[in-house]
C-alpha cells in the first residue's frame, strides 16, 4: 500500500503529535478510511461517516462503527474530530465547520489529507478558526489540529445547489448541472425505451428523469449509485415520477443482483479517487452484460478515447456507435 494521510495520521497519533482527547472522549471520523495498523483502542472509540458505498464496505469489514451520514452530533460534543480531506474543496471546508460545530470546547479538529489534495491551502483556510496546532508532513501529506475555542456554532456552507430544475450538490458528479456527455446520451432517449430499466451510477438522477420525461412506456426504473447523498439527491429529482421506482445505495461492481431488465443505460465511472482507471467502466459494461436478457439493450455514453469496444464485442451480440462528439461517443449494444 502507498503510504499517505492514512499512514500520516496513526504516525501522529501513535507518536503523541497530536493533541489528543481524553480516554473517556468520543470520537468522530468524517469521510472516513479505514486506517492501516490503526493503534488498539481506536477503532472502537470512533464512529466514522462514510457516504460512498465502497469505502463503507472496507470500513465495515475493518471493525469501523459507520454510517453513511452521522446524524447525531452528541449533546456533549465529541473530543475530538478527524477529517480526510477528499478532493472536493467545499466538502473539505463543509466537513471542517460541522466537524468544529460537533467537538465540545477545547476538544480536537484533527484534519488530514494528501499534498495533491490540497490540504496546505486547506489549512491556511482553517487557521481563521484558531490557532493550527500539532501540524507536521509525512508521507507526501499533511496533518494538523485546529483546537476548538467557544461554544457557538458556526455557519455551514452551503453545498446544494440547482441547475436546470435539478437538485444536487457539491462533491457529486456534474455539480455544476447536466453532463455534456450525459445530455448527449439523452438526446437518444424516445419512447423505444420501455419496460423495466436500469439506470446504473445514476448520480443525482439526470438519466433516469431524462427517460420519464422521453418515454412514456417505462414501467419501471431501478436507480443504482454508490454516492448516498447523490442517490438522496435523485430521490427528490423524481419525486413527481408516476412509474415503479427503486433506489439502490450500491457498489455496482461488486453488490450488484441480476435481474432480467429490458434497458440499462448508464453514463459510468472511470475514476477511482483522483486516478483515470478504465477497467471501472469495464466492470459496469459486464454488469450490465450480465444482468439483461438476450434482446435487452444497453445505451451508453463514454469519453470517446476510452477502450470499451473490445469488451462490448466480448459480451454483447453487437454494438453500433450512435453518435460521437464533443469527446463523447453513445453506443448502443444488444445482448
Ligand atoms: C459519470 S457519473 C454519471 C452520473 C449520472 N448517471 C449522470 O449521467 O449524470 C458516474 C456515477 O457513478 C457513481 N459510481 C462510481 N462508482 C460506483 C460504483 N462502484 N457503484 C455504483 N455507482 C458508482 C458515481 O458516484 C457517479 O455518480
Amino acid at each position: 500500500m502507498k503510504q499517505d494521510y492514512r499512514h500520516a495520521l496513526v504516525f501522529g497519533l501513535e507518536r503523541g503529535l497530536l493533541n489528543l482527547p481524553s480516554d473517556a472522549d468520543r470520537w468522530a471520523m468524517f469521510n472516513a478510511v479505514p486506517l492501516p495498523h490503526a493503534p488498539s483502542g481506536l477503532i472502537s472509540a470512533l464512529v466514522c461517516e462514510q457516504p460512498f458505498r465502497p469505502l463503507f464496505q472496507e470500513l465495515q469489514k475493518a471493525g469501523y462503527q459507520v454510517e453513511p451520514v452521522l446524524a447525531d452530533r452528541l449533546q456533549d460534543g465529541y473530543g475530538a474530530v478527524i477529517v480526510c480531506a477528499g478532493r472536493d474543496r467545499r466538502v473539505n471546508e463543509f466537513n471542517i465547520v460541522r466537524a468544529w460545530n460537533w467537538c465540545k470546547t477545547g476538544g480536537s479538529v484533527i484534519i488530514a489529507g494528501d499534498k495533491t489534495s490540497g490540504i496546505s491551502s486547506l489549512r491556511k483556510w482553517a487557521a481563521r478558526f484558531g490557532n493550527i496546532a500539532d501540524s507536521f508532513s509525512k508521507f507526501h501529506a499533511m496533518v494538523f489540529t485546529v483546537v476548538k475555542r467557544g461554544s457557538e456554532d458556526i455557519e455551514l456552507p452551503m453545498l446544494e445547489r440547482s441547475a436546470d430544475g435539478y437538485e444536487m450538490a457539491e462533491g457529486m458528479f456534474s455539480a455544476d448541472g447536466p453532463d455534456t456527455g450525459s445530455s448527449m446520451l439523452a438526446n437518444h432517449f424516445s419512447d423505444r425505451i420501455s419496460g423495466r430499466v436500469a439506470d446504473l451510477g445514476a448520480g443525482w438522477g439526470f438519466l433516469s428523469v431524462e427517460l420519464l420525461r422521453r418515454s412514456g412506456r417505462i414501467a419501471s426504473l431501478s436507480l443504482f449509485e454508490a454516492d448516498w447523498h447523490a442517490l438522496e439527491a435523485a430521490k427528490r429529482n423524481l419525486k413527481t415520477a408516476t412509474c415503479d421506482l427503486e433506489f439502490h445505495w450500491c457498489d455496482v461492481t461488486s453488490e450488484f443482483r441480476k435481474t432480467p431488465y429490458d434497458w440499462v443505460v448508464m453514463n459510468p465511472p472511470f475514476h477511482t479517487g483522483r486516478a483515470a482507471d478504465p477497467e471501472l467502466g469495464k466492470r459496469f459494461i459486464a454488469v450490465a452484460a450480465s444482468t439483461l436478457p438476450a434482446g435487452g439493450k444497453l445505451l451508453m455514453v463514454a469519453n470517446r478515447n476510452l477502450p470499451y469496444e473490445q469488451t462490448l464485442d466480448a459480451m454483447f451480440r453487437g454494438y453500433e456507435i450512435l453518435e460521437t462528439g464533443n469527446g463523447f461517443k453513445v453506443i448502443e449494444a444488444r445482448k
